[in-house]
């Protein structure tokens, strides 16, 4: 099989991931703090790796990663009913790696199919017992129906944070700097926080989190990458800013101006790297 037919075939399965991750997190989020949430959020924490190998991979193998997300199973309404596609959405990547094993001849890419395929096998039977459990316990949506101007700056937020996540590991993937890697694999990480403190207080206060992104930057040159990021880390930071002053709940404010923080010093760090990339020409 040639190589750019085994790039297609992992960047179907990453896409794969990407929608499991989404799916998982909103359900999690949605079944607000609880054991069964927690152990949801660790499952798409393990998705996050199978994404991660998929993507970097696909790199070593002179592809591009995907940025689409794969299909979601998002009907509906009670927690069993999530749970039940949930399950339904593993036994999909079941199908789809054993499928990918089976026609891959490279023993490296077969034996991390294989790898992530062991992990989907036990997820699968993680949430059918959640099946079972929400049944018995009565596990509830808590999410609420408020969507006033603060649900919309903190969904807003998520917005943002969702896309940078984005952005930072697909340009953790592309670039060639090694130092530049390490420090957009751990904001990404940070912003990932961020997106899970936002969809937190957003169940806190009645709302409802809406996980979605808006477009990437795609630069190829490390510059142009810390230059896209340093923009819409002042943007952010602005908006995070104005929106804390708006506030008169104590709560709320801390955390805007905490992100805010956050944002500031990320746009810190991008700069300091850019220096560095501006000292060397062509990249
Ligand atoms: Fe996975
Ligand atoms: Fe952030
Ligand atoms: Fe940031």
């Amino acid at each position: 099989m040639d190589r750019e037919k085994v790039i297609a075939l992992l960047n179907v399965d990453l896409e794969g991931e990407h929608g499991a991750i989404i799916q998982y997190l909103t359900h999690a989020y949605a079944m607000g703090e609880g054991e069964m949430a927690c152990e949801i959020e660790a499952l798409a924490r393990e998705e996050m790796r199978h994404l991660d190998w998929l993507a970097e991979t696909i790199v070593e193998l002179g592809g591009v990663p995907s940025l689409k997300r794969g299909k979601m199973l998002m009907a509906g309404t009670t927690v069993a009913d999530w749970m039940t596609n949930d399950v339904a959405l593993e036994q999909s990547a079941i199908d789809l790696y054993q499928e990918h094993i089976g026609i891959i001849d490279d023993p490296k890419i077969k034996r991390l199919l294989a790898r992530i395929l062991s992990d989907e096998v036990s997820h699968k039977g993680d949430f059918d017992h959640f099946v079972e459990k929400a049944k018995r316990e009565g596990a509830k949506d808590v999410r609420g129906s408020r969507s006033d101007k603060v649900i919309r700056t903190l969904n807003w937020g998520i917005e943002h944070e969702y896309t940078v996540i984005l952005q930072y590991m697909f340009q953790s993937y592309m670039t060639t700097d090694e130092e530049a890697k390490k420090e957009l694999e751990d904001q990404a990480i940070n912003e990932m926080q961020h997106l899970g403190w936002l969809a937190e207080k957003i169940i806190d206060i009645s709302g409802k989190p809406v996980i979605e992104h808006t477009e990437v930057d795609r630069s190829t040159k490390t510059a142009d990458m810390l230059r896209a990021d340093i923009d819409i880390e002042n943007k952010v930071a602005r908006e995070y800013d104005r929106a804390a002053k708006e506030t008169s709940d104590p709560k709320l404010k801390g955390l805007l101006l905490r992100l805010r923080d956050h944002e500031l010093y990320h746009a810190a760090v991008f700069s300091d790297l850019l220096k560095e990339a501006e000292k060397r020409p062509g990249d």
